[in-house]
């Protein structure tokens, strides 16, 4: 057993409910609490621990008493600021209308702001492959409504659980406009409070070739890498890099006009 889904500490009628759908959904076992805390259901079952509460899904690692739940994160404030200057839209080329492929969807706090700038024309796909972070995301995109003025990039959002390179294998040749990846950082960097609970957990896989190839036929405009500044991956893979002074993170990019025209 990986994981199994619970309720919150003293459950109603309504939240045993909610998590007995939760575990059909996830197709994971359903435990009751039992007034357990979270390091006893650890112990006892020796596996991933999923809460239904009653406002969120709260999920806990084996070991990790911090939950990871779904909360806008960073596109809280950058969508406050002006969105053309947002780092990953400058350099992507995104604009509004324009489809959008999130290979690495996490907390999905890029492709909220891609979501809000590409506008209601445009279209967000935020690819996931681990199966209880995707639902948790996917839960949380579809119901947060604590930021009204994010709501409808939120629900823009198609949550796809799939491993980046088999979804990006499915699409023709340059359909979408851009491609995003965004995998684990190999270091240790206190960038997303909310990401820390998963650092052993989520999909630590790096960058491929074959990833690449895919992310540049499918693509119109661009690829875009956002990796450490002490990364590699920039140069190995063909990435222009935008260095960015002071940020622990810099963008790379890939023109695939360019990059087609030099491959004719
Ligand atoms: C660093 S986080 C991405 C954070 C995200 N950009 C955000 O704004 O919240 C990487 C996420 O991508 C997932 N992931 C990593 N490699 C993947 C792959 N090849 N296919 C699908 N998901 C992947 C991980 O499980 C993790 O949840």
């Amino acid at each position: 057993m990986k994981a199994i889904v619970t309720t919150a500490y003293r459950p109603t009628e309504a939240l045993k409910k909610k998590a007995e759908k939760v575990a059909r959904n996830l197709a994971i076992p359903f435990f009751e609490r039992n007034k357990r805390s979270i390091d006893k259901l650890h112990e006892e079952l020796g596996c991933d621990v999923l809460v239904a509460a009653k406002e969120r899904l709260e999920f806990y690692p084996l070991g990790k008493t911090e939950p990871f739940f779904f909360h806008p994160n960073s596109s809280a404030f950058r969508t406050k600021r002006p969105i053309a200057d947002d780092p990953l839209i400058e350099v992507s080329g995104l604009q509004s209308g324009d489809s959008f492929v999130d290979c690495t969807l996490g907390m999905a706090s890029d492709a909220i702001v891609a979501s809000q700038w590409v506008g209601e024309k445009g279209t967000i796909v935020g690819c996931e492959s681990h199966s209880i972070i995707a639902y948790v995301i996917e839960q949380g995109l579809a119901g947060y409504e604590k930021m009204p003025h994010l709501n409808e990039a939120m629900r823009r959002i198609q949550v796809i659980h799939m491993e980046a390179l088999a979804y990006l294998s499915t699409l023709p040749d340059n359909s979408v406009d851009v491609v995003y990846m965004d995998p684990m950082f190999t270091e240790e960097i206190r960038e997303s409070s909310n990401f820390l609970p998963l650092r052993k957990t989520a999909n630590t896989g790096q960058l491929t070739q074959a990833w690449i190839d895919q992310a540049v036929r499918a693509a119109r405009k661009s690829v875009v890498l956002k990796a450490h500044f002490r990364s590699g991956d920039f140069e190995t893979f063909g990435f222009q890099r935008r260095v960015r002074p002071n940020t622990k993170f810099h963008y790379g990019v890939i023109d695939c006009q360019a990059e087609k025209l030099r491959n004719d």
